[in-house]
């Protein structure tokens, strides 16, 4: 029978390379996404290089009944949950924004399972979520502290679900809900093939495509915000997994709350990460040798706000959903560069 999964947010970066992978391991996906941040061309990017198709619709998940309709339509087993709003600095500016996209756009989503009977999620959290914590390695029983409007929109969205599953002890008789919540560190990279890959908007927030767009000649000059951090180069450390590992994360996750797992229900949070860290400068060094391009960059002072240094315990994971990477950061680099160098607009 056909386990067919709602992929919201499924043109997006994270989202078209999910659909990739779960069409390949034999799921059909229904996407629905408001193409606020995102081209079809990649959905339909996803559908040459797979050899099938999938079904979209151009829903935003705040419309109730649009969204209905979709569920009405297909017969949905399980949703992972893309759709988002992603720019901390624009979160800063437009917090209300955030708030009614991510929060709200929420609740109208699981408000329309629970009416559908659909009770399956797998959602898009952030490593955010941890704030400033003591120790440099995040595991998911640390506090949840987020520091800006756009880590609070996860946080929230967090708790709703943990109230939703802790809600179903209320009603035995109803099918409980299964959710998987997975705190992604940075996901960066791009599927093998080139041809589909992270679009972004105008000026990058994130390393790895702003340090491409210097490489190709976009923009002029990558700027390494702080070199005096006690770590050994003393430029950042984070922990960067391959888009494609992560997305993998998410069927193994499907899997799990498919499974005895999760036959009485429940919400459990999962890093996704590669469970060590890697500087800027070190980036920036990989690229280089991958590439065999110069990227012009010049130090910068700190930014308010940054931490040195953090990066995941993925054993959790590990033990519950059997997943941990398999790409290392070559093949970060090198499939960023592949991606850039065939699409140099993007999908324009
Ligand atoms: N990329 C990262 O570094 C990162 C890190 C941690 C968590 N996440 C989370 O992962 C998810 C996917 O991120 P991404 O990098 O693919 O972002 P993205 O912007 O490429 O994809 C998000 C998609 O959701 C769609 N969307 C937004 N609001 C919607 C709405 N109200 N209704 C329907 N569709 C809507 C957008 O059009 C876009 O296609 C987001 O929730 C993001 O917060 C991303």
């Amino acid at each position: 029978m056909a386990n067919t999964i709602l992929v919201t947010g499924g043109a997006g970066y994270i989202g078209s390379h999910a659909c990739l992978e779960l069409l390949q391991a034999g799921y059909q996906v229904v996407v629905v996404d408001n193409l606020a941040n995102s081209k079809l061309e990649s959905l339909k990017r996803v559908q040459e290089i797979t050899g099938k198709s999938l079904a979209f619709y151009q829903v935003d998940i705040r419309d109730h009944d649009a969204l209905a309709d979709v569920f009405a339509k297909e017969s949905i087993n399980a949703v992972i949950h893309f759709a988002g709003l992603k720019a901390v600095g624009e979160s800063c500016e437009q917090p209300q924004m955030y708030y009614h996209n991510n929060v709200y756009g929420t609740l109208v989503l699981t408000q329309v399972m629970a009416e559908s009977n659909v009770k399956q999620l797998v959602f898009s959290s952030s490593a955010t979520v941890y704030g400033a914590a003591e120790q440099v390695q995040y595991t998911e029983d640390l506090p949840i502290g987020a520091i800006n409007p756009y880590g609070r929109t996860k946080a929230m969205v967090e708790d709703i679900l943990r109230d939703l599953s802790a809600s179903d002890s209320l009603k035995p008789s109803q099918s409980p809900w299964k959710i998987a919540v997975l705190r992604y560190f940075n996901p960066i990279g791009a599927h093998e093939s080139g041809r589909i890959g992270e679009d972004p908007n105008g000026i990058p927030n994130n390393l790895m495509p702003y340090v491409t767009q210097v490489a190709i000649g976009k923009l002029a000059q990558l700027s390494v915000f702080g070199d005096d951090y006690p770590t050994p180069d003393g430029t950042g450390i984070r922990d960067y997994i391959h888009v494609v590992d992560l997305v993998k994360g998410h069927i193994k996750a499907i899997e799990a709350l498919q499974s005895e797992k999760f036959a009485d229900g429940g919400c459990k949070a999962y890093n996704l990460g590669a469970g060590k860290g890697c500087s800027v400068l070190e980036i920036i060094n990989t690229f280089e040798k991958v590439t065999g391009r110069k990227v012009n960059y010049k130090m910068a002072p700190r930014r308010a706000g940054d931490l040195a240094e953090y990066f995941a315990d993925p054993a959790l994971a590990l033990r519950e959903l059997n997943w941990k990477v398999e790409k290392n950061l070559e093949d970060m680099a090198a499939d960023t560069w592949n991606w850039q160098v065939n699409n140099p607009q993007g999908y324009n």
